[in-house]
């Protein structure tokens, strides 16, 4: 097993380590109420869970399984349950960066069950900031992806024993997203307004602000970090980032132009996709949830995406809305703590 493979196997185990330890703890997504409206005025089976992942990409549910994994034996079984649970669902579906298929092209097929086990189903093709625009069209051909995700992961480069130190992403992107559908995300440290202003101005279709309240990769490659004997603490970084909600907030207060923004970092009921429409997603990844959801209990997923479905639906109406994408307009309650960030951070939400 080369060492990359290996480090996707690693994130895969330290992931559900650090992620089954929270289950259940509250995040900032408790710190939002949405208001019961007493008069629906509508049949439950007239509620339109369809949305937007990006301008002329729909999706007929609002929540998504987000980038995780590919490049080993083992995360390409992953992607295939994965994937076929996505077939099964009508749910779109990330694969986990698919940068290592350049240096060890045997990975491929790892990528490529997730287009087999969903032929007609919408897809993410995941690459890091640096890639080049012909390993990008690669990647996109590869599984057929309707669109491209850009991870932004300097966090996790940082406390990564083997991470790049050099950051300079905005000019590729800008040049990734004047050929491609780009969606770019964090992976668990959120976004400031100014962020996702800037991203927009560049051009890209999607910006998932991918907030701290769930996988967190500081705590991952500190973990893989002391296995390989490195000697640095970096647990003050483990609580570093701004959670989804805040992040949604700063997206809020941002003209984001024709970019979608997109939800995830945390997301672990449907409650809290719902909330995350009201403070503006157009689409939720859920990532670390599901993942811990198949180690457990993969027969489980099965029904629980169904669950979700349908309570989303049950409260998409009880909000007074008729479609997913109504949400954006429905009034909603912060706690003290979130009201405080809105104030100090000035956001017009
Ligand atoms: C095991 C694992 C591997 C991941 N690998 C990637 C990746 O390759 N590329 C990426 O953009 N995000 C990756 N992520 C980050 C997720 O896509 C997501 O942004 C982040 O985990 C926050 O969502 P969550 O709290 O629902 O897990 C990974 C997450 C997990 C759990």
């Amino acid at each position: 097993m080369t060492i990359d493979s290996r480090r996707k196997d690693e994130h895969l185990r330290y992931a559900e380590m650090t992620n089954s330890a929270r289950q259940g703890q509250l995040n900032d997504f408790d710190g939002v109420r949405l208001l019961h409206q007493a008069l629906p005025e509508q049949s439950l089976a007239e509620v339109d869970l369809s949305t937007s992942l990006i301008d002329g990409l729909t999706i007929t549910s609002p929540f998504y399984i987000e980038a995780m994994t590919g490049g080993s034996k083992k995360g390409g079984m992953i992607n295939k349950q994965l994937a076929s649970l996505a077939a099964k669902h009508h749910l779109a579906m990330a694969t986990g960066s698919m940068s290592i298929i350049f240096k060890d092209p045997t990975t491929k097929p790892t990528f490529e069950v997730v287009r087999q086990q969903n032929p007609h189903g919408v897809i993410l093709a995941n690459l890091s900031a640096n890639a080049s625009v012909d390993q990008a069209a690669e990647a996109i051909d590869l599984v057929n992806a309707d669109a491209l995700e850009i991870h932004l992961n300097s966090a996790q480069e940082v406390v990564m024993p083997e991470g790049s130190h050099d950051y300079h992403w905005l000019t590729n992107i800008k040049k990734l997203a004047a050929r491609f559908p780009v969606i770019v995300k964090e992976v668990g440290f959120g976004m400031t307004k100014e962020n996702v202003q800037l991203l927009a101005d560049n051009g890209v279709a999607g910006i998932n602000v991918a907030g701290r309240g769930g996988t967190n990769f500081a705590a991952i490659e500190s973990l893989r970090g002391k296995r390989i004997g490195q000697t640095v603490d970096w647990s003050p970084l483990f609580n570093w980032g701004q959670s989804t909600v805040e992040s949604l907030l700063e997206a809020r207060s941002t003209n984001h132009r024709q970019a979608t923004i997109i939800a995830s970092g945390g997301v672990q009921t449907p409650a809290d996709v719902v909330k995350a429409g009201a403070l503006g997603a157009t689409a939720v990844g859920v990532a670390g949830f599901f993942l811990h959801q198949l180690n457990t209990n993969s027969s489980g997923l099965d029904q629980l995406i169904d669950d979700w479905k349908q309570n989303i639906q049950a409260m998409v109406l009880l909000a007074g809305c008729h479609r997913f994408t109504d949400l954006v307009n429905a009034p909603f309650i912060l706690n003290p703590q979130l009201e405080s960030y809105v104030q100090q951070r000035h956001l017009k939400i």
